[in-house]
């Protein structure tokens, strides 16, 4: 019997800020941990309208866009919540590794046993506060790495860089 090949990928996980609210971090990175993943980057991110707009390029032009924004900045929780945590994953089959623990988008739609199927909700804005994101190809892991984090911020050298001068510094950008 033929094995199906494995990949060996990278992710982008996001805790939104209903996660938390809900004080779920220890939870979540408890369920991702039993994927055998590594984390190679982490950080915490207060989410830019710019950001948000680059991040969800595809819907910014959506009517529910202001929602959207106001659930994933946290602005719709008040300050102390104006944040998330992103991380970098590492490993075989990394992607779907992670898509299964977090579950469908829609939390309504999702495995009650998973991540978005427990925790997530629909709120009365029709936003769907589904806690986690997580990159749903190689082609969108790469995009939004980039977005996310700067090389030097990721433990390993996972995509190409070059070397620029900032503030009379060497650093690295992607290339
Ligand atoms: S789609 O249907 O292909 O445009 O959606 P998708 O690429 O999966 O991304 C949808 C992300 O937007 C969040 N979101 C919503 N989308 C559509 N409609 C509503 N009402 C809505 N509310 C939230 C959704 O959670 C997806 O974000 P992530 O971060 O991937 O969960």
């Amino acid at each position: 019997m033929s094995k199906a090949t494995k990949k060996h990928q990278y992710t982008l996980v996001i805790l939104k800020p209903d996660a938390l609210v809900k004080s779920l971090t220890g939870n979540i990175l408890t369920r991702l941990s039993e994927a055998r993943l590594r984390i190679i980057g982490a950080k915490v991110v207060r989410v830019s309208r710019e950001l948000a707009e680059k991040h969800y390029a595809h819907l910014k032009d959506e009517p529910f866009f202001d929602d959207l924004y106001n659930y994933f900045s946290g602005k719709a929780y008040g300050r102390k919540y104006e944040r998330v945590l992103a991380f970098v994953y590492e490993g075989e089959d990394a992607i779907s590794k992670v898509r299964k623990i977090a579950g469908a988008t829609n939390p309504l739609e999702a495995d009650p046993i998973t991540i978005r199927g427990a925790y997530g909700r629909i709120n009365k804005k029709g936003i769907m506060e589904n806690v986690i994101h997580c990159s749903d190809s190689e082609e969108s892991a790469k995009d939004e790495i980039h977005l996310w984090f700067d090389p030097d911020e990721i433990i390993e050298a996972i995509y190409p860089t070059k070397k620029v001068i900032r503030n009379k510094c060497e650093v690295l950008e992607w290339a």
